[in-house]
């Protein structure tokens, strides 16, 4: 016993240094629960519109009215884009009396008041009148991402010091009532610029123009960055959130673009979650923010998405000229689970555009309600193939060309976990073409082409379901990842803000080392013993999955230590709970050692959680729950 308590008091410190406290004691205990976030309005990803990529903060009540009454004449809204969001740029001040905000009357007219405290509410009433919803936008610090980085675009905070702090800080509950129950917003993205990018010997703070406010996150170091704190004051804005929206019709927006680990517990605290810097309409900085979601499957679900920014569909690189690259950015965001939420001005949008943005199966796929984001099972920096679980059983593939030159891809049957000898029907889901293959077939793909089908085959498991077909039913509750680790395998493209200046972009964001469908949480094949997996669920030793049982009657997995464990001497001990019960636990194993088989009977049991402890210090080495799989 005695690798128990070891692994308790390692595990302890470790909840000090990255958890709330409210968090348990022991993170491997079960609870019997789904712990992440999903109380909010987004059991399917959010749908929309946003000003920021339209406009900047250069915007104004006709062009959001325009761009809302677009949603409605184009078709859009009825095919789910329903969200109206005000970016940057809506506010005025705060006023100095009571810290009430102040909306700009003078760009949002119907916000005027008599009294000058101004109010949202006859915009957003005419926004539900419409049948659509409303967003705000707010930062978590006192100041706002335009004040300290974009201070030349128009419509920034006017009046004195204190005046200017339009952000959150030391005024969460009266703004969030304000938001809410005063004005009837449905959503808020909150930013992170204000806890960032005014520290003490900024010129502005020392020219008395800002409050300093040392900064917890640095966006290029996860050592200088206070995850704590900074997960702190968001979870802080989301009490404030729930105790507003007591009827649960609200969406929480975390924008800390990839900062402060936050790849790892946005998923806990909000409805969706930035994993990356700003999407610029260049072809780079999409594959950049594309690679910053498609290897967290496993950190989505109903409730709770990956967000790798607002569509630049129709612009740059996306642009109706090149419509290839503008169809692939939306298939890709669709595929991975993304909010969709268009940054275009709609009053001008053209029908090719609408085309894309309005496809009908594309949307379906986005809005499927199993919730699985697309899992990479082919993967280079050349093509990648990405295969999403339907509710229906159906997979959806993309085949993606991230090169400006043609490509040939072999489509497996396998990629789909289908059964090689059988039949598997194709549906282009842009042409409608059907077509069909045995075994693989040999695809050819223009630059920057993605081709998007509907896939129906033999399933390899007929009897039930393998746990990385349906990641969003799966949930790294604790995932080992104790020091955090910045993502290696990230596109690095030139910021556009910045260009060539400085070094360039090295890995920053956190999750390196996190649970992954069908590969090991550093990207390797999943073997115990020499015997590879190409299914399964790869994640750190001392952690815990929480799985959600619709009805199946048994778990079936094989498991041991990876065979990329370093330390060959840890001992690793698999158990399955069902309800918070002991179900069943596996003989102690070590590195090297034959992968054990568990049966499980989990008949009745509605969430099952997946344990693995170990002992010692820090992250552990990885640990292969290989084949895991739901049976009849
Ligand atoms: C940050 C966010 C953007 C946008 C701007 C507004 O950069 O990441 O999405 O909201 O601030 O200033």
């Amino acid at each position: 016993m005695k690798w128990r308590s070891c692994a308790g008091a390692a595990l302890a410190v470790v909840l000090l240094a990255s958890t709330s406290s409210a968090a348990l004691a022991d993170p491997l205990a079960p609870t019997g629960r789904w712990s992440a976030y999903s109380r909010a309005a987004a059991q399917t990803p959010p749908m929309g519109w946003n000003s920021w990529n339209a406009f900047t903060s250069d915007l104004d009540e006709d062009k959001v009215m325009g761009s809302a009454q677009a949603l409605v004449d184009t078709g859009l809204a009825a095919k789910g884009y329903r969200y109206v969001n005000l970016d940057d740029g809506w506010w005025l001040k705060r006023r100095e009396s009571d810290g009430r905000m102040i909306a700009r009357a003078a760009r949002f007219p119907s916000a005027a008041t008599a009294d000058g405290a101004t109010s949202f509410r006859p915009l957003t009433d005419r926004l539900h009148g419409m049948g659509l919803k409303a967003g705000i936008y707010s930062d978590i610090g006192r100041n706002s991402c335009g004040q300290v980085f974009t201070s030349t675009f128009p419509n920034q905070p006017e009046g004195n010091v204190a005046e200017r702090e339009v952000g959150l800080y030391g005024h969460v509950d009266q703004d969030i009532a304000l938001y809410f129950a005063e004005w009837g917003f449905d959503l808020i993205k909150v930013d992170g610029c204000g806890v960032r990018g005014l520290p003490s010997s900024d010129k502005r703070v020392k020219a008395g123009e800002y409050r300093a406010f040392e900064p917890i996150i640095d966006i290029d170091s996860l050592g200088r960055t206070n995850i704590v704190k900074v997960r702190e004051l968001y979870e802080e804005v989301g009490r404030a959130l729930d105790k507003h929206n007591p009827d649960g019709d609200f969406i929480f927006s975390l924008c800390l673009w990839g900062s402060a680990d936050v790849r790892s517990w946005g998923k806990d605290v909000g409805a969706m979650s930035r994993t990356s810097e700003d999407i610029s309409p260049t072809w780079g900085r999409m594959l950049h923010n594309l690679d910053s979601v498609s290897r967290r499957a496993l950190y989505a679900h109903p409730g709770t998405w990956n967000d790798p920014d607002m569509l630049f569909v129709g612009k740059g690189d996306f642009g109706l000229e090149h419509p290839e690259a503008a169809r692939s950015h939306f298939a890709l965001w669709a595929m991975v689970n993304a909010p969709l939420l268009i940054g275009y001005d709609l009053r001008k949008a053209s029908p090719a555009l609408l085309d894309i943005l309005g496809a009908r199966e594309v949307i379906a796929l986005n809005q499927d309600p199993a919730g699985n984001q697309a899992v990479l099972t082919f993967d280079s920096d050349e093509v990648q193939v990405f295969v999403k679980t339907l509710a229906d059983g159906g997979k959806a593939v993309a085949v993606f060309n991230r090169t400006d030159a043609p490509a040939e891809v072999i489509l497996t049957a396998e990629q789909l976990k289908f059964v090689a000898s059988a039949d598997v029907d194709l549906t282009n889901l842009w042409s409608g073409e059907a077509q069909r293959f045995k075994g693989e077939r040999k695809l050819q793909l223009a630059p920057r082409q993605t081709l998007l089908f509907r896939a129906k085959g033999s399933r390899r498991l007929a009897d039930g379901i393998f746990l990385s077909e349906q990641p969003g039913a799966v949930n790294p509750a604790f995932d080992g990842v104790i020091t955090p680790i910045a993502d290696p395998i990230i596109h690095r493209a030139q910021p556009p803000w910045r260009g060539t200046r400085g070094f360039g972009e090295r890995p920053r964001y956190g999750g390196w080392g996190g649970a992954q469908a069908d590969r090991t949480p550093f990207d390797q094949e999943l073997a115990i013993a020499g015997r590879a997996f190409d299914t399964g669920i790869g994640v750190l030793g001392n952690s815990r999955l929480e799985v959600r049982n619709a009805g199946f009657r048994r778990f079936t997995a094989i498991v041991g230590v990876d065979d990329s464990a370093v330390d060959k001497a840890r001992v690793v001990t698999f158990q399955v709970y069902g309800d918070g019960k002991l179900l069943a636990r596996s003989k102690p194993a070590k590195w090297g050692q034959a992968p054990q088989d568990l049966d499980v009977d989990v008949s009745g049991v509605k969430l099952i959680e997946l344990v693995a402890r170990t002992t010692g210090q820090g992250n552990a080495d990885p640990v292969t729950w290989g084949d895991a799989a739901l049976r009849r």
